[in-house]
């Protein structure tokens, strides 16, 4: 691919998927495990009931791990090690302010070799370091939309991977 001399987005990559069941989210899933390197900051955004959840479970499953994928939504935090990778999903929609996420001493995750997945990034907004991907989430009747977005270097490999195995 010849990238664009002069594009104001030279290091962002974007792409829509449809996905019309959930075979399809699943088939994402197993998309972004093939584009995973440590350290990536994944953010999942979209309405309850999205996919986001559902998305994290189908990506663990490429990644071989059989045990149960539950939503962190009351435990905030879910660590799994997988492919010699640590792997930890989280959900912060139960915040009612950013500060819960720095009591909760969860910022040690962040920022090391362990890749990070998060649910509702915008309840502990000021708090997070800028992702390297963005998957956004909506409902399409009775399917749903992604929008992929890779930001800088990494998340730009990392969109493009995802656009050429999904
Ligand atoms: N592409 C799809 N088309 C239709 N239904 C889907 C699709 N992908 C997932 N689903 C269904 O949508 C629901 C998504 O639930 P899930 O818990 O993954 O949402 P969520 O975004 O994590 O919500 P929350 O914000 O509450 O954590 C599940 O019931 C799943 O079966
Ligand atoms: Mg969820």
């Amino acid at each position: 691919m010849i990238p664009e001399a002069h594009g104001p987005h030279d290091s962002d990559s974007a792409f829509e998927l449809t996905l019309p069941d959930e075979e399809a989210t699943a088939r994402l899933g197993a998309a972004l495990a093939g584009s995973l390197a440590p350290g990536l900051l994944i953010f999942l955004e979209g309405d309850l009931g999205a996919g986001k959840t559902s998305l994290t479970r189908a990506a663990l499953r490429a990644l071989n791990f059989h045990g149960s994928v539950k939503s962190p939504t009351y435990t905030l935090i879910e660590p799994y090690t997988v492919s010699r990778l640590d792997l930890y999903h989280f959900d912060f929609y139960r915040f009612t302010d950013p500060d819960e996420y720095l009591e909760a001493g969860l910022d040690e995750y962040f920022g090391g070799p362990g890749i990070c997945i998060v649910e509702w990034p915008d309840k502990a907004a000021p708090h997070l370091p800028a992702p390297d991907l963005r998957i956004l989430l909506r409902i399409d009747g009775a399917g749903r939309r992604a929008q992929v977005i890779g930001q800088g270097a990494r998340g730009l490999e990392c969109a493009n991977k995802i656009r050429e195995i999904a």
